[in-house]
């Protein structure tokens, strides 16, 4: 009998303890497809354990890459032997970084056919820019039956001045992985900022590479002939520390969490010192410590290092416990508030119109069966399950499984009371519903 895993939550316990940050999740989804550029053995440190990660690494395999576990956050993957070939299109639709197997195939086999984006909805996500940035390097691109076929010609591709007309994180680092092995100068303006984006850049300047100005708004490409293999260590995650430091705040815990760079994390520190929590930076490690009574605040999601949309759900469940009215603006996305229908099914008072939600916080929490729309949309709701009354039954977790290493793991340790529990499908296909308590 098949079973579906759901996380089982008794609220009420608060976090305390230490937590440490894996890698990144969206520089790895960057880096990976780029180390097919590279001409050699890439030893990638602080790879998080996650399942966006195992499917880009198969994809990058089924491509004829070599890819073997040093331990468990160290990889080696030599692309030496890879060759152009249709990648495996089921694990593309899935994960919305696949579109960064544009730009790497594009580099290195002078030709892409990817599906479009998978990943989570929220709402329309166009990959418009992406595809200008292609163009403009000598690419014919052409997106026709869910695929987007991308080709150099028979050429290599070459530089281009490159203005985005929205800051987009993808496209700004889709540009850049295919504009390092392209001839002659790139230069990508209005470029995201993000300290991924960083990461990437830095990435690849270690293989051999030529490019500036990443973390600012223009990013400056020289290409060269070839990437020669090296040693990288991935950034620490900004969004899972930003979610555990929520989830500390919301527990009125305290938690250190570990591995971080405090830099990454001002937005959301301040927007959780307004909260009254306290937030202590230290080297590498912030301490969050939650208040008797979190306040009100208003916050506007934005590109960095504006507060991020990523972080939006998890606040949004803080505030439901915020005294007064709490207004949150979605800069990004068209539509990143369908957790709220989840919110309201265990008590919160919120009322969204477009992009804003405006949340009458207080009310208590309780516990009810509620589904993870989406990967941080799926970590708001356990936060909301780990500060509500009675027990809380959170589905469809393999999105959040998407984008957090040993979430369950790391929680209990902190003295979550949260289980991953199997549940037993009927034979008919639909669940059984167990009581919930
Ligand atoms: C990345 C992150 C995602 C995060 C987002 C914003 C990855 C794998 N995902 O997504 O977690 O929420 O940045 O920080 O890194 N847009 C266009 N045309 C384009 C590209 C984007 O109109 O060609 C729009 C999008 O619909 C969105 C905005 O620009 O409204 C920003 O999107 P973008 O920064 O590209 O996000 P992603 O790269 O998809």
């Amino acid at each position: 009998m098949r079973t579906l895993e759901k996380y089982v939550i008794n609220g009420g316990a608060p976090l305390h303890g230490e937590v440490e940050i894996s890698g990144a999740k969206n520089a790895a989804v960057a880096i990976i497809p780029a180390a097919l550029l590279v001409d050699g053995v890439c030893r990638i440190e602080n790879i998080p354990q996650i399942s966006d990660t195992d499917m880009l690494l198969t994809i990058l395999a089924e491509l004829g890459a070599k890819v073997s576990f040093i331990n468990r956050s160290t990889i080696e993957i030599d692309c030496s032997q890879a060759r152009y070939q249709d990648a495996p299109y089921e694990l593309m639709r899935k994960i919305r970084a696949s579109y960064y197997l544009i730009g790497s195939m594009l580099g290195r086999f002078g030709s892409a056919k990817t599906t479009m984006p998978g990943g989570c909805n929220f709402g329309v996500r166009p990959i418009d820019q992406h595809i200008k940035g292609m163009t403009a390097l000598g690419a014919e691109v052409d997106v026709r039956g869910g695929f987007v076929y991308a080709d150099a010609l028979g050429g290599r591709l070459h530089g281009a001045r490159i203005y985005l007309d929205k800051v987009s994180v993808g496209a700004t680092m889709n540009i850049m992985i295919a504009a390092v092995l392209a001839s002659g100068r790139t230069i990508i303006e209005n470029a995201a900022r993000e300290p991924h984006i960083v990461d990437l850049a830095n990435f690849l300047n270690s293989m051999g590479a030529d490019v500036r100005g990443a973390g600012t708004d223009t990013i400056k490409v020289n290409g060269v002939d070839k990437l020669h293999g090296g040693t990288y260590t991935i950034i620490p995650d900004q969004i899972e520390a930003g979610t555990y430091m929520v989830a500390a705040a919301a527990t009125g815990g305290e938690v250190l969490v570990k591995n971080v760079i405090p830099k990454h994390l001002e937005c959301i520190s301040a927007k959780l010192r307004e909260t009254g929590t306290i937030v202590q930076e230290y080297e590498d490690s912030v301490l969050v410590k939650g208040a008797s009574a979190l306040r009100r605040v208003n916050i506007k999601t934005m590109p960095y290092p504006g507060f991020p949309t990523d972080m939006q759900p998890q606040m949004g469940a803080l505030l439901c416990l915020a005294r007064g009215t709490s207004v949150i603006t979605e800069g990004i996305y068209d539509n990143r508030f369908k957790y709220v229908n989840e919110l309201r099914k265990m008590g919160a008072e919120v009322q969204v119109d477009g992009r804003i939600a405006i949340i009458e916080g207080g009310h208590p929490l309780t516990g009810a069966l509620v589904q993870a729309c989406d990967l941080r949309a799926g970590a708001a709701m356990v936060i909301a399950g780990m500060v509500a009354s009675g027990q809380t039954v959170v589905e469809d977790i393999h999105f959040i499984e998407r984008g957090y290493e040993n979430f369950v793991g790391k929680l209990q340790s902190l003295g979550a009371d949260i289980e991953i529990v199997n549940f037993p499908e009927e034979p008919d296909g639909s669940e059984k519903i167990l009581a919930i308590s």
